[in-house]
């Protein structure tokens, strides 16, 4: 695993950007596995001004988000797929067509799930998986289990996620309660993941994905079972990391 401690949110940003930005430019069909959330937004932002700028092309790339909140349609204001058209999707060329999100308002959600693990496997799988991590280690809507679910799959979200999600919506009972996320198998089938994390807030979570056990109660640390991953993280997000792992410390 390589962590790159960084000193500010832009930083992480314009890394992120930087790495995305080069897959994308080395091949045009990429699969780009996408989250939504605070964290990605800089990066997101950083890659329109390259496509604006006329150094990216997107009209072949693929996407596959990570997760929706089930019993919102595509154009909640809230639900993952406006998130994604409104901060990323409508201001680059890429066809709408070729970007994943899976369904909220699926008439069968059983059926929606396995749909999406077949369309990750016909697409190939990701060439890169981008990943915010929630304060309680959440990757994607994977809350801390007593166990890693595989596949694609509805879950209950954690009171803590409500809580910390309201703050996008009017109040916590607008929050969905439900949500289908990709399970760890296919966030693990991504060529190279690449975690980001800003502030205090997600100490705790990146000292367990990044140097605690592997355990379902920190979903992230499944990320320690990847060859390739990549951490961007600011010192504050880093600073539960052990003292010796501690990648921001004066040498
Ligand atoms: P955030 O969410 O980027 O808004 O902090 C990350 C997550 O919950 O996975």
């Amino acid at each position: 695993m390589k962590i790159i401690c960084v000193e500010t949110e832009e930083e992480m940003s314009a890394r992120a950007a930087s790495l995305i930005g080069g897959l994308v430019a080395e091949k045009k069909d990429a699969v780009l596995g996408l989250a939504t959330g605070s964290t990605p937004m800089g990066t997101y932002a950083l890659l329109i001004r390259m496509y604006l700028e006329g150094r990216l092309d997107f009209s072949k790339v693929r996407t596959v988000n990570l997760d929706e909140y089930v019993g919102l349609d595509g154009h909640h204001p809230q639900s993952y797929r406006a998130f994604m058209e409104e901060h990323f999707f409508q201001h680059i060329n890429i066809s709408l067509a070729n970007t994943y999100v899976p369904n909220g308002v699926a008439e069968d959600i059983d059926h929606e799930c396995r749909s999406y693990d077949e369309r990750l496997e016909r697409l190939g799988f990701c060439d890169l998986q981008l990943l915010g991590i929630g304060e309680n280690g959440h990757i994607g809507f994977n809350e801390p289990a007593g166990h890693f679910t595989p596949e694609c799959h509805c879950i209950e979200l954690t009171e803590n996620t409500i809580a910390v999600n309201s703050r996008f919506f009017d109040s916590p009972e607008e929050v969905p309660r439900l949500a289908l996320t990709l399970g760890m198998r296919g966030i693990l089938s991504a060529r190279r993941l690449l975690l980001l994390a800003f502030g205090k807030k997600k100490a705790k979570a990146i000292a367990g994905a990044c140097f605690g056990p592997v355990t379902p109660r920190v979903p992230g640390s499944v990320i320690q079972l990847h060859p390739d991953v990549t951490v961007i993280a600011d010192r504050e997000a880093l600073s539960m990391a052990p003292q010796a792992n501690q990648p921001c410390a004066p040498n």
